[in-house]
């Protein structure tokens, strides 16, 4: 979603922002801006463009056109307001005293909106965010402390205290050259030092936009305000106290977020999964005497603490939530603890009855997601003990959670996820074998299969890889098709969904999951020539029931994919086409199963020719409710 960056220092202060904004394109965004100070004429220069960020680009010279050392920019997804050039970031008040760029949502705008037309104010756009600039206009204007500065941070405060909603902004005064500030509330901020050609310091919404310049970063927290120059940076609590606040170095690099070859993100990232969750379980397995053990303590979480769960529950938002569905599976089969799959935007709204003894686990790849962000701290007022399992190091799930279960993806660029997926299934088919032994309902032998079963995995997700020319051929072979159901019962119906969820996103042809059995309640009848259907089957127990529901498909004249681990070959007297996966424990066939099904969607999308990384109207991390 939206994305903020800043500059000030000894560079142009334009290419810097564009860089930057080009480094979180894959956020999702429909619009882009820049604002920049050209101190010689005290003149704030705005360009913005409707589209992609070559727009802006084009019409700025990539930037030389722009002259100056300190400004903003932002890439819009929008909320308020269709699309467009007017509704782009920033937004600024008359004679641009103030300008500002904004994540989030303003949510009490129209009632500022109203009480500004009455102060004399007149509104040129339909954006929340306006009503923010409007507003911190009139206090910086009605402030009387003594100089620009003092004013600033206290019509920032003001605005701060009245405004509902979430922000992060980025805000620049007409009267004060050098000078950027910034503040946040609920939506990710982060600020970077620069030295030696680039000295000075950088904003952003989010690590890539700043690893050109800098990797040691401060984490602005919820109602903090920062004021950056050249050489200074301040950072304020909301009653204007000045904080001492680490910088913090990041540990990957910007290599990390570069396509290394590959032609979209989304391969590059489908094809380190194996790395990913090798990262994410290894460190976490212990070798003793008595054989491996599962050692969870970097996450915080204590054996005690978690032989307490009498029930957990999973949440999450898109495939997180696919995540979680699969996870409950996992956690009730090995550990005899209920567990429910909870779709974070549901959850916080219909009172959830929380006993004693429940675990929640926050599962989510940005950490950001406003919905996840919510109902952990609903969790957290009720008293439940939170567990995040979360990819981007101090987001704010992984701060505000009691214990975080860090998973090891990596950045994650392309907006449909595969290794942040892949990774939270592998962390918490960690805390499931745990559980299970330490309430004793696995026993030593049965503990120690599953621990090589995991290790085993990294070399499975591989072998599951290479069988993608099949794949390619059959996506180039689907890629006209109209509807595609995904089905499968269990373990089969959550890789179902994701797989679908997988598909509908970057290839826009519309498609569904069904739990297998459901389908001659009412799908079926959807049902007829030309329509896909693809069957996972990989447990066991549900393989005949399930390639039963295939056979009631193909008599309405569907086409059939069956996916399914080797060995399983009977598929192939009712399926036109079979993916076969390596054998695995059935509880963690999700994890190779998906693998194909990412791979289909992606072939499906390039032989579409769609922009596979950044799909149309889709956010990588979706700040907003
Ligand atoms: C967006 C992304 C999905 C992601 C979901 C949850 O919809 O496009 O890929 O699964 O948000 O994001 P999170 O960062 O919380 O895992």
């Amino acid at each position: 979603m939206c994305g903020i960056v800043g500059y000030v220092g000894v560079r142009q202060a334009a290419p810097i922002l564009l860089d930057g904004l080009s480094r979180l394109e894959y956020r999702g965004y429909d619009s882009a801006g820049i604002a920049v100070r050209d101190e010689q004429s005290a003149h704030i220069e705005v360009v913005k463009a409707k589209g992609r960020l070559t727009n802006l680009m084009q019409m700025t010279d990539s930037g030389r056109a722009v002259s100056g050392t300190c400004g903003i920019g932002h890439t819009r997804w929008a909320t308020h307001g269709e699309p467009s050039a007017l509704n782009a970031h920033p937004h600024y008040s008359k004679e641009k005293r103030v300008v500002i760029v904004h994540n989030g949502i303003i949510e009490n705008y129209q009632e500022l909106r109203e009480s500004l037309v009455r102060k004399g104010y007149t509104f040129s756009t339909q954006t929340d965010t306006e009503a923010a600039a409007l507003l911190l206009d009139s206090y910086y204007a009605e402030s009387s402390a003594p100089s620009p500065r003092e004013r600033a941070l206290e019509a920032i405060r003001r605005m701060m205290i009245r405004v509902r909603g979430s922000y992060a902004l980025g805000i620049l005064f007409g009267d004060q050259p050098g000078v950027l500030y910034a503040a946040r509330k609920d939506s990710p901020l982060i600020i970077g030092r620069c030295e030696g050609e680039n000295e000075g310091h950088v904003l952003a919404s989010d690590v890539p936009a700043v690893l050109g310049y800098t990797r040691r970063v401060v984490y602005i927290d919820n109602l903090e305000i920062a004021c950056l120059t050249r050489e200074e940076l301040h950072i304020y609590n909301i009653d204007g106290e000045e904080l001492e606040k680490p910088f913090v170095e990041i540990r990957w690099d910007a290599a990390a977020a570069e396509k290394d070859g590959f032609e979209h993100f989304m391969m590059k990232e489908i094809h380190e999964q194996p790395r990913a969750v090798r990262d994410t379980l290894s460190p976490r397995i212990r070798e003793e005497e008595g054989g491996r053990v599962i050692d969870l303590s970097d996450s915080g979480m204590t054996d005690e603490a978690l032989s307490g769960v009498r029930r957990v529950l999973l949440i999450g938002c898109g495939s997180a939530y696919h995540v979680g569905m699969a996870a409950r599976t996992v956690i009730e089969q090995l550990a005899r603890v209920p567990a429910d799959a909870e779709l974070a935007s549901e959850f916080r709204y219909r009172s959830p009855i929380l006993e004693e003894g429940t675990l929640a686990i926050v599962i989510s790849q940005s950490g950001e997601t406003a919905d996840s962000l919510a109902a952990l701290r609903l969790c957290r007022e009720r008293g439940v003990p939170t567990l995040a399992v979360v990819n981007v190091v101090g987001s704010s799930i992984a701060r505000e959670a009691d214990a975080v279960l860090y998973t090891w993806a990596g950045p994650e660029i392309s907006v449909a996820t595969t290794k942040a997926y892949s990774t939270q299934l592998a962390a918490l088919y960690l805390v499931a074998v745990k559980l299970a032994a330490l309430r004793g309902s696995i026993d030593d032998a049965r503990e120690q299969a599953l621990i090589a079963e995991l290790l085993a995995l990294p070399e499975k997700i591989e072998r599951a890889l290479a069988d993608k020319e099949r794949l390619q051929w059959f996506a180039n072979k689907m890629a006209a098709c109209r509807d595609v159901f995904f089905i499968g019962r269990g373990l089969d119906y959550a890789i179902s969904m994701e797989g679908s969820l997988k598909l509908k996103e970057i290839s826009y042809i519309h498609s569904e999951a069904y739990a297998a059995g459901e389908l001659k309640h009412g799908a079926i009848s959807l049902i007829e020539d030309g329509v896909l259907v693809v069957g996972v089957a990989t447990q066991p127990e549900l393989f005949a029931k399930t390639v039963s529901n295939l056979t009631e498909a193909r008599s309405r004249g569907a086409y059939l994919m069956g996916l399914t681990p080797y060995g399983q070959y009977a598929i192939e007297d009712t399926v036109n086409f079979t993916v076969y996966v390596p054998r695995t424990e059935a509880l963690f066939a999700t994890s190779l199963a998906v693998v194909p099904l990412q791979l289909l969607a992606y072939y499906i999308s390039c032989a579409r020719g769609l922009d596979v990384d950044k799909p149309r109207n889709l956010a990588k991390s979706v700040t907003v409710e």
